[in-house]
């Protein structure tokens, strides 16, 4: 079972860490955190801490660690579903529903009437699974010559035979009247064909495209296709999968109870999911007299419109590095044609949690396009509200609002390649965004706009992760844009040089951090796990430790708090603070949020290989941790590194 990242991360949300390890574990707080006698190793003063708001647990002494799920699992010997299917219960959040289920792809078929009316790959219900994966992957042997897909080629003769009608010819074999059940992918990929082959009998159709502009290697890429005008074409064409039909929604029943076809004398647009098999079909009309203007397959089985990306196959197949949401089929299609890769849409539908979680799994940053227009603003508020919560762990949005009247079609034909490009690279981050929106519909610079402005901000960042700096960040750099007297930027910038100053080292450089901006101790505190007892910054990890959750929200007041709640250490301070340059931190709130993390992940990753490589472990077990842990930060560290 695939049970999606937002499930899970509602699931743990859900649950208090601290509440479940302590039905095992006595815990006694301590500052922020809880401690304990870890349960994974004998020992007997305590080192097993628990973060509350981290929703995450380690051990000083054998490095065990992880969250809820991980504790579950570990203590009791449990596998991950069975874990989650606890938690799910005790928390109230569904998981998914197995729709995998494979007889849910089956239908009955009926007796072949004597000549088949299309040309199609019969299903071979012996090796189902077999047929299906070949078939997933496979384009229309018909645009073969324009085949993008070359690397599936191999595949594709090893299950056609060189020959690619050689399947087809089967469908003459002398046992084809006896009904065998059929299944729904094997027919999707026929109607597939269906359509493709119908372009070529339509002037019309093939006018159409050619007017929206694209080339014929565009219309072989997409497999994009033309449904006749007939009403009962599919039922024609398939005459032996009737059930199979409905159950796709592509045969409606009229009142009288008679079947006719859903997309009728539109062009086609024929979807693939993540693996690329066809799933369903977005049909769109003609002329923009008829209403509606597209009309797509309804969600069946094997289509599910909440999870699914137009594009988004085609762009992994195309190494997109680079996320772009747009609205509809039309702009992602263009886009590819000059040379825009990673642009998706949704289909039809508003862009939902599980849209952009797809993305952010590809992707720390995403760009999502709006129309300039009134509805497009509606829709980049409501996105704002969906995407707010999904910001963690580094992930960045980036706004990309389009010239007015211009969708990313139209706009690239007018502009071409580089202009779009820079455009698109000129889209403002989302602090930037968030301000730019807030301010236009108040007065900014009176008092009563400014603080109308501060109430709203504060509302969005309501919406933020709970544990995350962002949200402090952001307030911060909206009370310094609105000219409110705080300062955004510290003045401690001694030295000129960009990366951290050779005079002091990198813990050093931690402390200087810490010391300017306090919020982002988040980022650090799981430093105080590795680092050894007798070095400073673990003594002021500590401090912050016990006073972070009282510090004050304004950002002078909150240094002034910390510098004071550290005096015992005012010598070494100065120090450090005279010698650090911070000034990086400073531009803009994600930057910031970003270099935090960043720095404190490298920092965890040589800490943690530096023990490894000292060899000095206690425990196998401990080892064993290490390794998982240094391993799961290396995968962190590459996503970021990509993303730079
Ligand atoms: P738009 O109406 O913005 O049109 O629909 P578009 O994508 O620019 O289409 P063209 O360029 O006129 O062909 C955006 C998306 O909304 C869905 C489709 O997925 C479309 O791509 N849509 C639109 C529908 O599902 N039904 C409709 O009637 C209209
Ligand atoms: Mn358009």
């Amino acid at each position: 079972m695939a049970i999606p990242q937002h499930t899970i991360d509602q699931i743990l949300d859900r649950t208090d860490i601290v509440d479940l390890i302590g039905q095992r574990v006595k815990l006694k707080k301590t500052g922020r955190t809880y401690s304990g006698c870890c349960p994974f190793h004998q020992e007997k003063s305590p080192s097993f801490h628990v973060y509350r708001d981290k929703q995450y647990f380690h051990c000083f002494g054998c490095q065990a660690n992880g969250n809820a799920i991980r504790f579950l699992m570990d203590i009791d010997g449990r596998n991950f579903v069975d874990v989650m299917k606890d938690l799910s219960s005790q928390t109230g959040i569904e998981l998914p529903k197995d729709n995998q289920d494979s007889t849910k792809l089956k239908y009955k078929r009926e007796a072949a009437k004597p000549q088949p009316v299309a040309k199609k790959i019969e299903p071979n219900t012996q090796n189902a699974a077999a047929n299906l994966q070949q078939n997933s992957n496979a384009p229309s042997p018909i645009a073969m010559d324009h085949d993008p897909f070359a690397e599936f080629q191999m595949q594709e003769d090893a299950f056609y035979g060189n020959d690619p009608f050689a399947a087809f010819d089967q469908a003459t074999a002398p046992f084809e009247d006896i009904p065998q059940d059929g299944n729904l992918y094997d027919l999707l990929e026929n109607i597939t064909l269906y359509y493709e082959q119908q372009l070529p009998h339509s002037q019309t159709a093939q006018q159409y495209f050619k007017q929206r502009g694209l080339s014929a290697e565009t219309i072989a890429y997409w497999r994009l296709g033309y449904a006749p005008e007939d009403w009962q074409h599919l039922e024609k064409a398939f005459p032996q999968d009737i059930e199979g039909l409905k159950l796709l929604g592509l045969i409606r029943t009229s009142d009288s109870g008679r079947g006719f076809d859903l997309l009728r004398d539109r062009v086609i647009f024929p979807i693939r999911d993540s693996k690329g098999r066809v799933v369903g079909f977005g049909g769109r009309a003609l002329n923009d007299e008829i209403k509606p203007k597209y009309i797509n397959s309804p969600d069946s089985d094997v289509f599910h419109k909440n999870r699914l990306l137009y594009g988004l196959y085609e762009g992994r197949k195309q190494k997109a590095q680079d996320w772009l949401m747009v609205e509809g089929y039309m702009d992602v299609i263009a886009l590819q044609q000059y040379g825009i890769y990673g642009a998706v849409a949704t289909l039809g539908t508003a862009s939902n949690t599980e849209h952009l979680d797809i993305l952010f799994k590809h992707n720390q940053r995403i760009t999502i396009a709006f129309d300039g227009d009134a509805a497009g603003q509606k829709a980049a508020r409501r996105t704002l509200e969906i995407a707010l919560p999904l910001l963690n762990d580094g992930r960045e949005l980036k706004f990309f609002v389009l010239p007015n009247d211009h969708d990313p079609d139209s706009l690239i034909r007018r502009e071409g390649l580089e202009s779009f490009q820079r455009m698109l690279q000129a889209a403002p981050l989302l602090s930037e965004f968030i301000f730019a929106y807030l301010t236009q519909n108040h007065n900014s610079t009176s008092p009563e706009g400014k603080s109308q402005v501060m109430g709203e901000l504060k509302q969005l960042t309501e919406l933020l992760p709970k544990h995350g700096s962002y949200r402090y960040l952001l307030q911060q750099y909206f009370r310094e844009k609105l000219g409110y007297s705080r300062k955004w930027q510290p003045q401690v910038n001694n030295d000129a040089s960009l990366s951290f100053s050779t005079k002091i080292d990198a813990e050093e450089y931690v402390i200087a951090i810490l010391m300017n901006h306090p919020y982002l101790y988040i980022h650090f505190e799981p430093l105080s796990a590795l680092i050894s007892q007798d070095q400073l910054l673990f003594k002021i990890l500590n401090i912050f430790n016990v006073i972070f959750d009282d510090l004050p929200d304004d950002t002078e007041l909150s240094q002034y708090y910390v510098l004071g709640a550290c005096a015992a250490y005012h010598h070494e301070l100065q120090h450090i603070l005279q010698n650090a340059n911070v000034s990086d931190y400073t531009s803009s709130p994600e930057q910031a949020d970003k270099l935090a993390a960043d720095l404190s992940t490298k920092l965890q990753y040589e800490f943690l290989t530096k023990k490894m490589k000292s060899k000095k472990f206690s425990s196998i077990a401990e080892m064993k941790n290490l390794k998982l842990r240094i391993s799961e930060i290396a995968k962190k560290r590459a996503l970021t590194l990509i993303d730079e």
